[in-house]
C-alpha cells in the first residue's frame, strides 16, 4: 500500500510540479499516503470548471475577454448577465485542479505549468540572494489566474489609496464611491467585522473568512503586536493600523479562486458565454485608419485564428501580460515600438509605472512546535481538510497579519506604510519554498542548512513596504508573444524604499522583545548572507545589506496601463478603462492602478473588475 501510495505521490508531485524525485522523497512515508489520497480525490473533480469548452468558436462575439484570471474571470461573469450579449473569456492556461484548493500547498504551484515563471532582470542591487541575481515572478497561468497561485491574504488596502486615486483625475474611484463594489464582490464570513460605514458586503461571490486552527506563533504574533501597541482589529474596517488574524479567500474548505467564486456558480448555465483555454491571445487587432479595436489573433494548438469583437476588447491579462500583449498591438511608446519594427498606433506610457510589494524575510526560531510540511500531512490532518479544518487549511502557513505607520505624519492619516505577517513555518521545512525563490544554494546552505539538519522549529516575519517610490518598467524583448517581456522592478531605486524597509525590519525585532514572544523563546536566526557578514550584526547597514539579499517579492506587480486623465502623460486608460486614442478597448486588471494600494490587491482587482463590468453595461445601455 506505501510502496503504490508512494510512486503514485512522486509521479503526481513530479507531473503536477516539476519537483524532482530526490526533493518529493525528503517526505516521510506517512505523508506520501495522505497526499496520494488528495491526489486520488482530486481526480474525480478535476473537471470541475469544464465550463462550455468550445472548440468552435463563433466567428465574431459581443465581448472578448483576454485572461481568464482575477478580474477575467469577474468580467465575464457580469457581461454574460445579459443573455444577449456573447461574450468569450480566453485563458492561455487550462482548467484547475484539486491540488490548487489545497491552501497549505501553494508553493508548489509556482513550481508547474500553471505559472508562467517569470524572472526579473539581472540585477547588482536587489535579488542578491538568488539564482542570477534575478527574481522570480510567479504568475498565473491557469482558470483563475494568479488567484490560483496567491496566498490569499485578504485586504482592501486602505481608504487614502483610493481616495488619491480620485484627486488624480478618476472620478468615481474615491473610496466612499467604491464601497458599493466592495460589496458587491465580498461574501464575508468574518464575525467581528466593523460594522460602520466601511462594514463588509456578505453576499458578494468571493468568500472571506478568517483563518483557523492555527500555530502557537499566530497566537504570539497577535499577542505581541498587541503589546507593541497596535490594537487588534478588523483591518479592512475604518481603521488599518490594527493587528488580526489572517482574513483569507477560503470557503467551503477550499482555496476560493476568481474561477471557483464566479464562474463554477454559472456552470452549464449561460450559454451565451463561451471559455477557450490552453489559448494565447498574440494580438489585438486595431484598425489603423479609425484606430478601434475589432478582434484578436489568438494561438491554440498550434493554430492561429481571428475572432471578432462586435463591441468591445477588454484587456485582463494581468501587469505583465497586459503591457505585452498592447504594445505587441501597436499601443505604447512609440520609439520602443519602433525599435522593435512595430508600427506606433497610439504613443502610451504602456510598461510604465511597474509597482510592487517587497518583504525581506526574517527567520526567528522558537521552543514551540511550527508547522512542519512533513509531520502536518498526517491521516488526522487530512481528515479534517476534506472537514475544511486543520492546518493544511492554512494559505501557506500565513497566519496573522498587521499595519504600521512608522512615520508620524502617515501614522495622523491613519495610512500605513509597512505591514508584518506572520508565517508559521522557516524555510527549512518545506523544500518547495527555496525553489520557489530560486535561492542560491551556498546561501540556503549558510542561513538555513543547520536548521534543516536539525529540524529547528522556527517561524517567519515577512515585513512588507507598503508604498514603495521606485518604478520599474515591462519592455518588450521582442515581436514573439510567446517570448517573455523584459522586467525591471528598480527595487530600491528611490532611497526612500531601503529606508522603510529598514525600519520594517527592525519592527520585527522589537517585537520579539515583547512578552508573548519572549514566552515562546523566538529569537532570530544567527545566520548572515556570506556577503553580509562584514557589517555589524543587525545594525541598519546589516539590514540593508540583508535586504538586497532577500528582495523577496510579495507578487503583487501593478501600475503598467495607469488609469489618469488625458491630461497625465504618464495615463494609459481613461478613469472609465477605456485606451486613450483608441476605440472600443479596455484594460481592467491590475496594470490600471495609478498607485499600489497598501494591502494585498487581488481583493482591488475584483473591485476594479466589478466596476468596469458596471460602466460597460452602463456605455451599452444594459440596465440589469
Ligand atoms: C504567488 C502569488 C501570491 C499572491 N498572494 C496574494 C495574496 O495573498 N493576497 C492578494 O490579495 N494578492 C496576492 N497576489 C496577487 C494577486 O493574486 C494578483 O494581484 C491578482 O491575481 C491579479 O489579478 P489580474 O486579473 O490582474 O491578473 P491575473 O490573475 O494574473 O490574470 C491574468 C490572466 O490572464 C492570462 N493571460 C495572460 N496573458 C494572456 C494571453 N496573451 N492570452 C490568454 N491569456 C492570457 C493569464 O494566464 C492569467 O490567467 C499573489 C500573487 C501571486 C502570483
Ligand atoms: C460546497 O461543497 C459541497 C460538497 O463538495 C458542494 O455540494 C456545495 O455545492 C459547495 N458549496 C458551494 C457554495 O460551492
Ligand atoms: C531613514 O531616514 C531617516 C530620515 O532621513 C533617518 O533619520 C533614519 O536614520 C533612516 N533610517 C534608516 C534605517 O536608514
Ligand atoms: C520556552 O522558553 C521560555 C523562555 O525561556 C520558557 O519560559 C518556556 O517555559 C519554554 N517553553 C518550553 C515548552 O520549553
Amino acid at each position: 500500500m506505501q510502496t503504490v501510495a508512494r510512486l503514485i505521490f512522486l509521479t503526481a508531485l513530479t507531473q503536477c510540479c516539476s519537483l524532482d524525485t530526490t526533493v518529493a522523497q525528503s517526505y516521510n512515508e506517512n505523508a506520501l499516503g495522505v497526499i496520494a489520497e488528495i491526489l486520488r480525490r482530486g481526480q474525480q473533480q478535476m473537471d470541475l470548471e469544464g465550463l462550455d469548452e468550445r472548440d468552435q468558436l463563433l466567428a465574431e462575439y459581443d465581448f472578448i475577454v483576454v485572461g481568464a484570471g482575477t478580474a477575467g474571470c469577474a468580467l465575464a461573469a457580469r457581461l454574460s448577465e445579459n443573455p444577449k450579449w456573447k461574450v468569450l473569456l480566453v485563458e492561455a492556461g487550462a482548467g484547475e485542479s484539486y491540488v490548487m484548493d489545497m491552501p497549505i500547498a501553494v508553493h508548489y504551484l509556482q513550481l508547474g505549468e500553471m505559472n508562467w515563471k517569470y524572472r526579473t532582470q539581472p540585477s547588482t542591487s536587489y535579488c542578491l540572494a538568488m539564482n542570477d541575481n534575478r527574481c522570480n515572478w510567479p504568475r498565473g497561468k491557469v482558470m483563475g489566474g494568479s488567484s490560483v497561485l496567491n496566498y490569499m491574504m485578504y485586504t482592501r488596502g486602505n481608504r487614502r489609496d483610493y481616495d488619491r486615486w480620485a484627486e488624480l483625475g478618476n472620478p468615481g474611484w474615491s473610496y466612499d464611491q467604491l464601497l458599493p463594489y466592495f460589496r458587491k464582490y465580498e461574501g464575508s464570513r468574518i464575525q467581528d467585522a466593523d460594522t460602520g460605514p466601511t462594514h463588509p458586503g456578505v453576499r458578494g461571490p468571493v468568500e472571506i473568512k478568517y483563518v483557523r486552527d492555527v500555530s502557537r506563533v499566530a497566537d504570539a504574533f497577535v499577542a505581541a503586536s498587541q503589546q507593541a501597541g497596535l490594537p487588534r482589529g478588523d483591518y479592512n474596517g475604518e481603521s488599518q493600523l490594527s493587528v488580526s488574524y489572517l482574513q483569507a479567500n477560503l470557503g467551503n474548505g477550499t482555496r476560493w479562486s476568481s474561477n471557483r467564486a464566479y464562474l463554477y456558480p454559472i456552470k452549464g448555465k449561460r450559454r451565451n458565454l463561451h471559455i477557450k483555454k490552453k489559448a494565447l491571445v498574440t494580438r489585438i487587432l486595431i484598425d489603423p485608419q479609425t484606430k478601434s479595436a475589432y478582434g484578436i489573433k489568438l494561438l491554440s494548438n498550434g493554430r492561429m485564428q481571428k475572432v471578432l469583437a462586435r463591441k468591445e476588447v477588454i484587456v485582463s491579462a494581468g501587469a505583465i501580460n497586459t503591457p505585452q500583449l498592447l504594445m505587441l498591438s501597436g499601443v505604447g511608446p512609440a520609439k520602443h515600438l519602433r525599435e522593435l519594427g512595430i508600427k506606433p498606433l497610439a504613443d502610451l506610457a504602456v510598461g510604465y509605472n511597474l509597482q510592487d510589494h517587497i518583504a525581506p524575510l526574517l527567520t526567528f526560531t522558537t521552543n514551540t512546535t511550527t508547522l512542519r510540511l512533513n509531520e502536518m500531512l498526517n491521516v488526522n490532518a487530512v481528515g479534517d481538510f476534506f472537514r475544511g479544518r486543520g492546518p493544511l487549511m492554512l494559505p501557506g502557513g500565513s497566519e496573522a497579519i498587521s499595519f504600521y505607520a512608522l512615520d508620524a505624519d502617515e501614522r495622523a492619516k491613519g495610512w500605513p506604510d509597512v505591514e508584518i505577517f506572520a508565517v508559521g513555518t522557516g524555510l527549512h521545512f518545506n523544500p518547495a519554498l527555496r525553489l520557489a525563490f530560486g535561492l542560491k544554494p551556498a546561501i540556503y546552505q549558510a542561513m538555513f542548512g543547520e536548521l534543516q539538519r536539525d529540524e529547528v522549529n522556527a517561524f517567519t516575519l515577512f515585513p512588507m513596504i507598503l508604498r514603495a517610490r521606485s518604478r520599474g518598467r515591462i519592455k518588450l524583448q521582442s515581436r514573439n508573444p510567446q517570448q517573455h517581456p523584459l522586467i525591471y522592478p528598480n527595487y530600491f531605486h528611490d532611497p526612500y524604499d531601503l529606508n522603510i524597509t529598514v525600519r520594517g525590519l527592525e519592527q520585527c525585532m522589537r517585537l520579539m522583545e515583547m512578552p508573548a514572544f519572549r514566552a515562546i523563546n523566538a529569537r532570530i536566526l544567527e545566520k548572515q548572507p556570506p556577503a553580509c557578514r562584514r557589517y555589524k550584526w543587525l545594525s541598519s547597514e546589516y539590514f540593508a545589506c540583508y535586504a538586497r539579499h532577500f528582495t523577496v517579492t510579495i507578487y503583487h506587480y501593478s501600475g503598467t496601463a495607469k488609469m489618469g486623465p488625458r491630461s497625465d502623460p504618464s495615463a494609459v486608460v481613461d478613469a472609465r478603462l477605456r485606451v486613450h486614442g483608441i476605440d472600443r478597448l479596455r484594460v481592467a486588471d491590475a496594470s490600471i492602478m495609478p498607485y499600489l494600494i497598501a494591502g494585498h490587491p487581488n481583493g482591488p482587482v475584483y473591485l476594479i473588475a466589478e466596476k468596469a463590468a458596471d460602466m460597460i453595461k452602463q456605455d451599452h445601455n444594459y440596465i440589469a
